[in-house]
């Protein structure tokens, strides 16, 4: 993997505190009623100034739902990332500045200079800067949602690479968009990529799991938008409820070894984030 250092966490503790008071519907004031814990003291942990005890996080976390080990390890700046298994494809992760955070789009190699790309970050001057050399010609892109640090790049990545059509979600906006809906396959560059609708972040966003046809039994790739992040999730923005159910749903389907390639934030795997992950640990 050509980044080996893992870049942050995409959502700190006020982050996933944030979302998930979202989720229960509870304000600030009832959340900190409920938790017995100080409003003040609650604000300034949703404004990543958290001296929370032990104690408090644990109630919070009854309150909400959540994993208390996998809110303990945020608060503590400790939230454990996995040994990843080879993979059957070489994987590029290209890192993108976007506002305050960084955006990820993900290249496959396919063989040669060949590759598949999913997304295509923030804008096409970053994914340039982020490109590899050895990646000169394009099989296929897919795109996970339409979100702009998403598709910054997609109109110039299409006109370049002659391929003037995508994989995405079904969308009356995108006239080159091939839909794939749940549960359809492509097969590219001895690839087999099936798409899952998973709507909640964005009512048209899609993750996509990744295997090699070559190696059917080799670890497989879930690139999941913005559907799950190591130790969080994407923010609910079309549908809270939905964007939970999807996640466990999604979660559920894969191996323990699945490589998660998130959006944002570091890679991580289906075994981690059942284990950790705040919203999602059983
Ligand atoms: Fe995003």
């Amino acid at each position: 993997m050509p980044t080996p250092d893992p870049p942050a966490l995409e959502d700190e503790l006020g982050d996933v505190l944030e979302k998930a008071a979202r989720h229960a519907q509870l304000s600030l004031e009832a959340l900190a009623a409920a938790g017995g814990v100080d409003s003040g003291r609650l604000k300034d942990a949703l404004d990543y100034r958290s001296d929370l005890t032990v104690a408090e996080l644990g109630r919070l976390a009854t309150v909400l739902r959540l994993n208390e080990v996998g809110l303990a390890a945020l608060a503590q700046n400790r939230y454990p990332l996995p040994a990843l298994a080879g993979l059957p494809f070489p994987l590029y992760p290209l890192r993108m500045p976007f506002g305050v955070g960084v955006a990820n789009a993900y290249l496959i190699g396919t063989g040669g200079d060949a590759a598949v790309l999913f997304d295509t970050g923030a804008s096409h001057a970053e994914l340039h800067r982020a490109w590899p050399a050895n990646i000169q010609r394009l099989e296929a892109v897919f795109i996970t949602h339409y979100e702009a640090e998403h598709i910054g790049g997609l109109e110039v990545v299409l006109r370049e690479s002659e391929l003037r059509r995508f994989h995405g979600p079904p969308s009356g906006r995108w006239p080159q968009v091939r839909g794939l809906g749940e549960g359809q396959s492509v097969e590219v560059g001895g690839l087999r990529v099936t798409a899952f609708h998973t709507p909640g972040h964005a009512a048209e966003h899609n993750c996509y799991l990744v295997r090699s046809l070559a190696a059917p039994a080799g670890t497989p790739l879930l690139v999941s938008g913005d559907l799950i992040f190591a130790g969080s999730l994407g923010g609910g923005y079309f549908c809270c409820q939905r964007q939970l159910t999807h996640s466990r749903r999604i979660l559920g389907l894969l191996d323990d070894a699945t490589v998660i390639a998130p959006g944002h934030g570091p890679l991580t795997t289906a075994a981690n984030e059942r284990r950790f992950n705040p919203f999602l640990a059983e």
